[in-house]
C-alpha cells in the first residue's frame, strides 16, 4: 500500500475505534444505573435486580444492544491492536528527545496495556455472571407465581466471604480492572472526539473535562459495588 494509503486506512481505523469507544461509554453508563441497584437492600432489591436482568436478556430492542456491544468490544480489541502494531512499525526506535511525560500524559502512552488488563476483566466477569446467566443452571427467585433467574443471589454469593473462598481475590481483580478503566477512559474519552474530528476553542476544553470527569466517577461506582457487597456480608 502507498504510505497515503496507510495514512488513509490508519485514520478509518482511529474513526472506528473512537466509535467503537464511545459507544462502549454509553453501555458503561447503562450498565452502572442497573447495577447500582446491588444497593438496595432485601427483597426488593433483589426482585428488582432479578426482573431488570430479565428485561435485558429478553428484551428484543435491548438484546441488539448487547449484540452490538458484543461487537464493539471485539472491533475496539481487534482495532487497537492493528492500530498499535501500526503505530509501532512506523516508529519503531523512539525518538531521541521523547521524554515520556514531555509528549504526552501516562494513560495516552500506555493505551495497549490498560486496554489489555480492561479486557482480562471483561473476559473473567462475562465468564463469572453473563456465562452463568445464559448458559448454566441458576438458582431461582419466585415472583408472583413466576420463576426468575436469582442473579442477584449469583452476584451477592460471588462477593460474599463466607460463600466464596476466593471473595477478596474477586473485588482485588474488580478494582484493579476499575483502575485500568479509569486510566484508559482518562485519555481515551476526549481522544475518541478530537478523532471523530471534534475539535472546538471552547467544546475541547469541556469535552476534556466530561472525559476526566467520566474517567473517575464511573470507575469508582463501579468498583464501590463489590467492594461494598464485601464488607457487608459474610
Ligand atoms: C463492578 C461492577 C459490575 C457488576 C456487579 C457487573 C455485573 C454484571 C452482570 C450481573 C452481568 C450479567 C448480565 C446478563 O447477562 O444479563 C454483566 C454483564 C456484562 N458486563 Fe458487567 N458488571 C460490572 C462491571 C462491568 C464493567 C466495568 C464492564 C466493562 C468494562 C462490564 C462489562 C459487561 C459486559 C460486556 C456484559 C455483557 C452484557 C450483555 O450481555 O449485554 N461490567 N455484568
Amino acid at each position: 500500500m502507498s504510505s497515503s494509503g496507510i495514512l488513509k486506512s490508519s485514520i478509518a481505523k482511529k474513526y472506528a475505534m473512537a466509535l467503537t469507544g464511545l459507544f462502549l461509554c454509553l453501555f458503561l453508563v447503562g450498565h452502572l444505573l442497573g447495577n447500582l441497584q446491588l444497593f438496595i437492600p432485601g427483597e426488593e432489591g433483589q426482585t428488582a435486580f432479578n426482573e431488570y436482568a430479565l428485561f435485558m436478556t429478553t428484551f428484543p430492542a435491548v438484546k441488539v444492544l448487547s449484540y452490538l456491544t458484543y461487537a464493539s468490544v471485539l472491533f475496539h480489541l481487534v482495532d487497537g491492536v492493528v492500530l498499535t502494531m501500526q503505530n509501532h512499525k512506523a516508529r519503531p526506535v523512539r525518538y531521541a528527545v521523547e521524554k515520556g511525560s514531555a509528549n504526552s500524559g501516562w494513560s495516552s502512552r500506555n493505551m495497549a496495556v490498560l486496554g489489555t488488563i480492561v479486557l482480562v476483566f471483561i473476559v473473567t466477569h462475562m465468564q463469572n455472571f453473563w456465562w452463568k446467566m445464559h448458559f448454566s443452571d441458576m438458582p431461582t427467585q419466585v415472583v408472583d407465581g413466576v420463576a426468575l433467574k436469582d442473579l442477584h443471589t449469583v452476584v451477592l454469593d460471588y462477593f460474599n466471604p463466607a460463600v466464596n473462598s476466593m471473595a477478596a481475590a474477586a473485588v482485588a481483580l474488580y478494582v484493579l480492572g476499575m483502575a485500568a478503566l479509569g486510566f484508559h477512559l482518562w485519555h481515551g474519552f476526549a481522544s475518541g472526539f478530537q478523532s471523530l474530528g471534534v475539535r472546538h476553542e471552547t467544546y475541547t476544553r469541556w469535552i476534556e473535562m466530561v472525559g476526566k470527569a467520566f474517567a473517575v466517577v464511573v470507575p469508582l461506582a463501579f468498583a464501590s459495588i463489590p467492594l461494598y457487597l464485601f464488607m457487608t456480608q459474610g
